[in-house]
């Protein structure tokens, strides 16, 4: 029997930070068996809210390229490719986008909370068609790869249901043509910054990316924010208002209640505490960074690797949009 389908996305617009690392990608590697992995650079989308700066977006490919190979997504296993030579998904936008309203797109929670944040890069004629409907174009990613599976974020659960509102219509309308896929969360959906900023990324300044040295991924450690009742080394700290000790939970491993016990007790200050989560994040760092630099060191391979992957995602994208054109009865030549 064939393997189950998995379709997710990144978008290209800045490197990976451990988020990434132990959200999307690490869900993403552990069913590189079991399923058939599809990995999309989103070179399109990331354009929708970065037009003005396609050199961003170009430089980007590769990068992420790099940080999804040393993350461990296998090429010789999953297909890594380039999302705007994949031509049947801005195709297939357009077909959908006749079965989605304005007024939809605009209610979407995490639609609307961007178009919040980006009041700058729209200016005043306000948000623009192409990010309005990028729930649409990623409808289009998932469904050309007939996905079973979508592995990503907390913050993607309301796109991924649009997309499965969209399928539902769509073969309501023209047949049974789509598959509906299903949203899989990692275990760790949303790492905050160590600031205690809910979101991490580059334009906030509280992200720690797996291009950073350890002196880098250090000096974030030791600027994070504790229980600001904790003022002594030997005051008792609660642990649960503590992204420090967030942090030691994902990184630190059976040493986490120790931890906990000893910060409520006032056993342990919290510069000793930061300078433990820095040794256990970079056990789980340092072999990354290592695979991060051998493939950095050949961008020839890793553009090879992304050509290959796209072509193969092509074959299957265009099989789906075949079905669909047949479904839409777009075929006039034979
Ligand atoms: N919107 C996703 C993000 O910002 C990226 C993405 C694009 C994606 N297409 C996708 C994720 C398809 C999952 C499936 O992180």
């Amino acid at each position: 029997m064939a393997k189950k389908r998995i379709l997710t996305g990144i978008r290209p617009t800045g490197r990976l930070h451990i988020g990434h690392l132990v959200g999307q990608i690490a869900l993403t590697k552990s069913l590189q068996d079991e399923f058939d992995v599809f990995e999309m650079i989103a070179d399109t989308q990331a354009l929708t809210d970065n037009f003005h700066d396609p050199k961003k977006v170009h430089d980007h490919v590769l990068e992420v390229a790099i940080d999804v190979l040393a993350g461990g997504i296998d090429p010789e296993k999953s297909t890594i490719f380039v999302q705007s030579h994949i031509p049947a998904i801005p195709e297939m936008t357009v077909y959908f986008s006749n079965l989605v309203t304005i007024a939809r797109l605009m209610r979407n929670p995490t639609v609307k909370t961007e178009i919040a944040q980006k009041k700058e890069v729209f200016g005043e004629g306000g948000v623009t068609f192409g990010f309005l409907g990028y729930p649409v174009s990623q409808a289009a990613d998932i469904t050309a790869f007939d996905a079973d599976l979508v592995p990503a974020g907390d913050d993607q659960a309301p796109i991924i249901e649009q997309a499965r509102e969209i399928v539902r219509k769509f073969n309501s309308i023209y047949g049974p043509t789509l598959k509906e896929p299903e949203h899989r969360m990692s275990a760790i959906p949303r790492l905050p910054g160590l600031d205690g900023n809910q979101k991490m990324g580059k334009s906030l300044g509280n992200g720690i990316f797996l291009a950073d040295s350890l002196e880098e991924m250090s000096k974030k450690v030791m600027q994070g924010k504790t229980d600001p009742e904790k003022i002594h080394k030997d005051s008792p700290g609660n642990p649960d208002i503590c992204t420090v000790f967030l942090y030691h939970s994902h990184f630190s491993g059976e040493a986490a209640p120790t931890i906990a016990t000893e910060c409520r007790k006032g056993e342990r200050g919290c510069v000793q505490c930061k300078r433990e989560l820095i040794t256990h994040m970079d056990s789980f760092l340092a072999p990354l960074r290592e695979k991060r630099d051998y493939f950095a060191a050949r961008p020839d391979f890793v553009m090879d690797v992304l050509k290959e992957g796209t072509q193969k995602a092509n074959a299957v994208a265009n099989e789906v949009l075949e079905r669909v054109r047949t479904n839409m009865h777009l075929r006039y030549f034979h």
